[in-house]
């Protein structure tokens, strides 16, 4: 067991009714299996032409936007998550929507239950890997189940957003690029209003060349690197303006 990835799990599973209503509030989860534009940016969905009858993965599945919007499209899809709270809310979510998912709880470095070269698309990202000590196991993982051709696809919140003072109105670095963590937060149940609390838990900052090094794992070939995105969400709380906003990555198993 990962001392880090278990206090992670133990606040995502307290955090998972919040996080509830807040995507309640959004709503937008009724909408994604016939607006997959709403969980996808375009420079994705272009990936995603043939996926009627594929079979996908979604690691870190959390709002379970892009698994809805997977299974809308056709794609049987298998929703991964290390928290049973988060899982239990997108399966209700699911049988609301009529749609056929499975659910498994596991943590993205340890993917046992899932055999080798199932799946043919490997979907992850939208803040996954910074509650991820292990970067390299996690992205070995994801190659290791997708079959030989299938595509890993790495969609995340850009590295160059982390390092920033809250609150300045004005850029300046609070933390150093370079330095990966493990920072601890002791965190309430509010994911959004994360004031001091009870939850131990631990990010990891990785940098652009980290999470590129992590898809170069043996057996995958990087064929896409696009950073792209202007959106500055409220909680940022930073002038962000000009930063990329994702980090797309784009592997395709030899
Ligand atoms: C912010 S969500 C990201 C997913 C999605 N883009 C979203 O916005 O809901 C983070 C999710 O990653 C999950 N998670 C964190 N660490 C994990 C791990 N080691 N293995 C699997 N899932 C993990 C959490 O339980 C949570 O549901």
């Amino acid at each position: 067991m990962n001392p880090y990835h278990e206090s992670n799990r133990t606040r995502w599973d307290a955090a998972a009714a919040k996080w509830k209503a807040m995507i309640d509030r959004r709503g937008a989860w009724r909408e994604a299996p016939s607006r997959p534009e709403l969980a996808f940016a375009e420079q994705e969905m272009k990936y995603f032409s043939g996926i009627a009858g594929n079979k996908v993965a979604v690691l870190g599945s959390g709002d379970n936007m892009a698994v809805f919007a997977f299974a809308g499209m056709g794609a049987r899809v298998t929703s991964v998550d290390i928290s049973e709270k988060q899982l239990e809310n997108a399966r209700e979510r699911a049988e609301a929507l009529g749609l056929a998912v499975e659910f498994l709880q596991a943590d993205v470095t340890g993917l046992s239950a899932l055999p080798d070269a199932a799946f043919d698309l490997v979907y992850t990202g939208g803040h996954v890997a910074v509650w991820v000590s292990n970067l390299q196991q996690y992205y070995s993982e994801a190659v290791r189940i997708l079959r030989p051709g299938g595509l890993f696809l790495v969609n995340e919140y850009h590295p160059f957003r982390r390092i920033w003072k809250k609150g300045l109105g004005k850029l300046e670095v609070e933390v150093s690029y370079y330095n990966r963590g493990p920072f601890r937060y002791d965190y309430s149940n509010d994911i959004l209003e994360p004031e001091a609390g009870s939850y131990p838990c631990y990010e990891f900052h990785w940098t652009v060349s980290d999470l590129i090094q992590a898809m170069l794992c043996p057996g995958c070939r990087l064929i896409e690197a696009a950073e792209f995105g202007t959106h500055v969400g409220d909680w940022e709380a930073a002038p962000l303006e000009g930063l990329p906003e994702w980090l797309l990555l784009v592997g395709r198993k030899e």
